[in-house]
């Protein structure tokens, strides 16, 4: 059987609805044509697979036929080069195996004195009666977390300002890159690459000698052989590590904005504001779509799926699956009092399941609560925000909140 297919054009297929709207173009073809859907990019075939059986099956069940040897790793390799996020097979398991008990959760709390720094920096940053920029605000502390983790608890100010720039730049310009027929690399790219290896080379170099507080960076020393591959690992959790966090706070913050009964209670209640994080991640997974390639030829749904094909899953539509999910367009945290539904995978699954998932939960929980029991938040518009899907689910334009001291909390 051949999956269904939404009109397209004869060369370019798909590739200029997908410029255009990628997401917008995913929820219509699952909305119209089900849980299987075949897409043409110019010449890529692209399959994607919406229920959750089919996600398990390539993700997990079958994952030794499924690599990351995609287009989008491809582009992600001109950033990192080869890293845990961007290898495969047997270099991918030994990487994997080195990094994994760093992130354990027992071994994360020991990150947990920078996260709690950081977010009482931000609480001194904002003062009570002024209007805020959300976004822009999670970015600059989730990406001093993840560098601080990495290279130090006393990474300067100077240096965190010079990566943060480049690194949005690079992000942003690998997605759009995708929607592309050549996918060519910019100047601006290729200059704030420049920037970001010269720099992570410099904050490397510099270390002559273990620091006192075991850092990640010391981790990737021991577990690569060369400097360029210290770099690429040091780079890829630089970026996997902190665009993600900050919009799961943006989103968090929006949907607890424009609810502000479920905001008091979070603001009282820690496990409130775990389920609201979980709900938060349903609605606006940070990342929105995963995708694989078929070393060989499978079938899934009945269908067969060429060797070399693209096999895409979109948690954003997967998690308003209305097959598993109740209203699932509104903002209800306390769903997840009852069992998760098994359409439910912000960090994957599998064996590339996100590493840094305990490391994410515990940073948005520490940033959120900080922020709560000081302050209060109200919407500056009143349209809720409309999502702009780049390699993470970010807000389109920005998020402007306004704040006030927080008088009460409920216990
Ligand atoms: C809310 C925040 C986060 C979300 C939603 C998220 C989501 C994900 C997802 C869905 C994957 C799997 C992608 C795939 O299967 O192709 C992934 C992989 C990964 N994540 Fe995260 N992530 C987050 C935070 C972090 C943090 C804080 C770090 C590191 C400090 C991190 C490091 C990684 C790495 C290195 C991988 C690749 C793992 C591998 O392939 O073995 N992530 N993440």
């Amino acid at each position: 059987m051949i999956p269904p297919s939404p009109p397209a054009l004869p060369f370019l297929g798909h590739l200029n609805q997908f410029r255009r709207d990628p997401l917008g173009l995913i929820v219509r073809s699952v909305r119209d044509h089900g849980d299987l859907v075949k897409f043409r990019l110019g010449p890529h075939k692209v399959y994607l697979i919406n229920h959750p059986d089919a996600i398990v099956h390539v993700l997990k069940k079958n994952a030794s036929n499924y690599d990351k040897d995609t287009r989008s790793t491809h582009f992600i390799r001109d950033i990192c080069g080869e890293a845990l996020l961007t290898t495969n097979s047997e270099e991918w398991k030994r990487r994997r195996l080195h990094f994994q008990p760093a992130f354990h959760r027992a071994a994360i709390t020991g990150f947990s004195t920078i996260m709690e720094e950081e977010a009482a920096a931000l609480v001194g940053r904002w003062s009570p009666h002024s209007q805020v920029e959300a976004s822009t605000a999670f970015m600059a502390t989730t990406f001093r977390i993840v560098a601080r983790a990495l290279f130090g608890a006393h990474l300067s100010e100077k240096i965190v300002t010079s990566l943060e720039e480049p690194v949005t730049l690079v992000l942003t310009q690998t997605f759009a890159r995708l929607g592309s027929l050549t996918g060519r690399k910019s100047r601006a790219f290729r200059r704030a690459m420049h920037q970001i290896n010269q720099t992570v080379d410099e904050i490397i170099s510099a270390r002559t000698a273990p620091p006192e507080t075991p850092d990640l960076l010391e981790l990737i020393r021991t577990g690569t052989s060369s400097p360029g591959e210290v770099r690429n690992e040091a780079i890829s959790f630089l970026l996997a590590g902190h665009e993600t966090t900050a919009n799961a706070l943006t989103w968090l913050f929006a949907y607890l904005a424009h609810h502000p009964g479920e905001q008091s209670r979070c603001a009282g209640d820690s496990e409130a504001l775990d389920r609201a994080l979980q709900e938060t991640l349903r609605l606006s997974p940070p990342i929105w779509i995963i995708e694989r390639h078929a070393l060989g030829a499978d079938e899934i749904a009945g269908c067969t799926i060429p060797r070399n094909a693209s096999v895409v899953a979109c948690p954003y539509t997967i998690h308003r699956h209305p097959g598993f999910w109740e209203n699932p367009d509104s903002f209800q945290p306390d769903r997840f009092l009852s069992p998760t539904p098994k359409a439910y995978l912000p960090f994957g699954l599998g064996p590339r399941v996100c590493i840094g998932k305990e490391f994410a939960l515990m940073e948005a929980h520490l940033i959120a609560s900080a922020l709560l029991s000081n302050f209060q938040f109200t919407p500056v518009n009143a349209a809720f925000p409309v999502p702009d899907p780049a390699i993470t689910l970010r807000v389109r334009g920005s998020m402007p909140l306004r704040i006030q001291a927080r008088t009460q909390t409920h216990s």
